[in-house]
């Protein structure tokens, strides 16, 4: 049976150890790039997602503050990016799957947001073309293994396991 992180990478076109180039040795994006440019990142794409004329999309978001989700998603970003865990002081294990379970986190949802994210990267400054490339394969990768892992659990109610079955849901 295919594991979610294959069905990532089939459907992502990006290669798990491609995603994960983020954790190779020597590179900590948060410590290149900094806080700002998660903050700013993070703010240029919730900015794209609240202004979506998608309303399809847009709708997903509609029971979310925007201030709150911006920082949910730069505290989360700054932490997987080898920054301080503040989003896991505050909020608990990231638990991606789990927490999407609650929203239609589709094919068509995971391309719109990929869409807005690849744009938030272009126009956000100070990223370098080498840590944009590292970001847009973890996103990429990372959004169809929600879509996978949402599909799966809706599907079995079982929990979501990767390959190995020790990390559960990122
Ligand atoms: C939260 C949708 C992909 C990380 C959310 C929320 C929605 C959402 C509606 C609630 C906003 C909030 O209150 O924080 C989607 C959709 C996706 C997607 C439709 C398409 C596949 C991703 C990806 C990542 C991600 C690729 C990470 C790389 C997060 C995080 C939160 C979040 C960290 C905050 C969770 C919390 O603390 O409650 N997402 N998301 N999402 N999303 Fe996504």
């Amino acid at each position: 049976m295919q594991s979610l992180q294959d069905k990532a990478a089939e459907w992502s076109g990006v290669d798990t150890t491609l995603a994960f180039a983020v954790d190779e040795d020597g590179t900590n994006l948060f410590q290149k790039l900094g806080p700002q440019t998660f903050i700013n990142l993070s703010t240029n794409f919730y900015n794209r997602v609240y202004d979506d004329e998608e309303e399809w999309f847009r709708s997903i978001f509609g029971k979310s503050k925007k201030e709150e989700a911006i920082q949910n998603q730069y505290e989360f970003l700054v932490q997987r990016m080898g920054g301080p865990n503040f989003y896991s002081q505050r909020r608990g294990h990231p638990a991606l799957i789990a927490r999407h379970r609650a929203f239609d986190v589709t094919h068509e949802g995971a391309k719109r947001w990929l869409h807005h994210m690849q744009q938030a990267l272009d126009t956000t400054s100070d990223i370098d073309d080498d840590s944009k490339i590292k970001l847009i394969n973890f996103f990429r990768h990372t959004a169809y293994f929600i879509v996978a892992g949402v599909e799966s659990r809706n599907q079995n109610q079982t929990p979501c396991k990767n390959a190995s079955g020790s990390h559960p849901c990122k």
